[in-house]
């Protein structure tokens, strides 16, 4: 655990472990960042021949004779002043987070790099990166790496700068922070480890820890409530579906926003199998759950103005002699059918009853996040979310949101001739379109089970997985789109 705290104190004075600073590039060579002239490292930079460019970094530490109190400083690229945005604050910071836990603490002046106007993003922003580039997952290694950890950071910003403001970006940077890790180690545990029981009991854990109300459904109660896609996914596993409903009340009476997230713990294809490559990282097809788990958990901490309900399917897609077959019927939440002719298209047959239990609930709008098809990724690629929906101003909202925080969303046309690719002749609907556009057909069949409630869904299957590491963490699961949800619903707070 690293503990934050806001000073403004002069950088040279300030005794960490490593001092950060930035340094920036300019037409005549580097040009220095604040704290760095007080520190009087500016020309040991130039000397280093080194340009500001970004990750050109220097590090020195501390002799006899030297001007600051911190046992050692880095000096860390950021590129051209006039581009440095809290999101680049972020990339450079997270890639060079893993390697300060040696120095046990450190301090920086990160946020004063974008000068005057948005300090408070900034200052959430390094604290995010700091976090999230020193990410590692290491519950199943026996030897761990002795990088060793930051227990306490300072961030430094300047005396003129709003110290109230600074203190609240801290705080929101933690919190967002050390969701997205959570995010991440619910992706990256095995599926062996993580079947839907236990994504329920982590978030009964979750919500008892941070104040949230939280309901299982279990096998008998969706069974009740008619929710046969949830149970006619997970028909074929031992392990037996959920449904996670959380309540965030944090303004009385207000009509909720709504969230639901693809819960698929394990997703093999079911008797429609995947071949061996296509399944071996499935167990991360419950990312849109854990970032909707993760973003609950951050609104509570943050307690915004706003209320919010979420209701999270999760099945384990298995084949086996109880499994749902090609050409079986499902009658969803609420009634309607849908023809199940490919089992690997199951994403959105628990999500339909989700969807569709949520849209009674009459919320004023709902979000979904699904690692729902490959279509997308072949698209988009794996850094870019791909959005659809009924409402164009909500998908202006979220996309502002995201490109706030650094997740890019790219809307896709939910184009109308495209609806009949679902018709069934059996069903309402059925659950695979044609070859190509799978993308949109998947998002038609959600739509089909909203009603008139204004919708965006959110299609992950690349940016939820890192296939190498980047920027912001190690390979595995990123905790996409956390950042983005919490980034939108503080923004609705009244
Ligand atoms: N979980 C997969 C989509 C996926 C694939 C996510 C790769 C991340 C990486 C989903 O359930 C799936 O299998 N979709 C099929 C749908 C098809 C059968 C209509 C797909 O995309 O191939
Ligand atoms: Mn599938
Ligand atoms: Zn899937």
């Amino acid at each position: 655990m690293t503990t934050f705290s806001y000073s403004t104190d002069a950088p040279a004075e300030v005794r960490a472990g490593v001092l950060v600073l930035p340094m920036f590039h300019g037409p005549k060579g580097p040009v220095a960042g604040p704290g760095v002239k007080e520190v009087g490292l500016e020309k040991a930079y130039r000397d280093a021949k080194l340009t500001g460019k970004k990750l050109d970094n220097l590090l020195v530490v501390r002799r006899d004779g030297d001007r600051f109190a911190s046992g050692a400083v880095m000096l860390v690229g950021v590129g051209d002043k006039a581009e440095v945005t809290p999101n680049a604050l972020r990339r450079v910071l997270g890639r060079v987070a893993g390697t300060l836990g040696r120095f046990g603490t450190a301090a920086t002046t990160f946020p004063q790099a974008v000068g005057g106007h948005d300090v408070p993003a900034a200052v959430q922003a390094t604290v995010e990166g700091l976090l999230l580039g020193a990410y590692r997952f290491e519950r199943y290694k026996t030897a761990k790496a002795d990088t060793g950890a930051l227990t306490r950071v300072t961030v430094v910003g300047s005396t003129r700068g709003d110290a109230k403001a600074a203190r609240d970006a801290l705080k929101r940077g933690r919190v967002v922070g050390e969701a997205v890790c959570w995010a991440r180690d619910l992706v990256n545990t095995p599926a062996g480890d993580m079947p839907p029981a236990q994504i329920a009991r982590e978030a009964q854990r979750m919500a008892r820890e941070v104040g949230l109300r939280c309901k299982v459904w279990g096998k008998a109660d969706l069974e009740k409530g008619g929710f046969g896609g949830i149970l006619g996914v997970g028909a074929g596993s031992v392990n037996p579906p959920r449904l996670i409903e959380l309540w965030y009340r944090g303004a009385g009476s207000q009509t909720p926003i709504a969230l639901t997230g693809k819960g698929i713990a394990f997703d093999s294809g079911g008797l429609s199998i995947k071949d061996g490559k296509g399944m071996e990282t499935m167990k991360m097809d419950m990312g849109g759950a854990a970032s909707i788990l993760a973003t609950m958990k951050a609104i509570a901490q943050l307690q915004p103005k706003i209320n919010v309900i979420a209701a999270i399917p999760s099945s384990e897609n298995m084949p086996s002699g109880s499994a749902t077959k090609p050409g079986d019927v499902l009658t969803h939440r609420g009634g309607t059918t849908s023809e199940v002719l490919n089992t690997d298209a199951e994403g959105r047959l628990v999500l339909a009853d989700a969807l569709a239990y949520l849209a009674e609930k009459k919320p004023k709008l709902i979000i979904d996040t699904a690692t729902l098809t490959g279509a997308c990724m072949v698209a988009l690629g794996d850094q870019v979310t791909g959005a659809m929906g009924n409402d164009d101003g909500l998908f202006r909202d979220i996309e502002a949101a995201g490109s706030a925080v650094g997740e890019t969303m790219w809307q896709l046309p939910l184009y109308g001739d495209y609806r009949r690719l679902i018709d069934s002749t059996v069903a309402d609907v059925k659950n695979i379109g044609e070859r190509y556009g799978g993308a949109i057909s998947a998002a038609w069949f959600l739509a089909e089970f909203v009603g008139e409630t204004p919708w965006i869904h959110l299609d992950i299957a690349g940016p939820a997985w890192a296939e190498k590491v980047n920027d912001l963490g190690p390979k595995g699961g990123t905790g996409v789109p956390v950042r983005t949800l919490v980034r939108y619903l503080l923004d609705r707070s009244a």
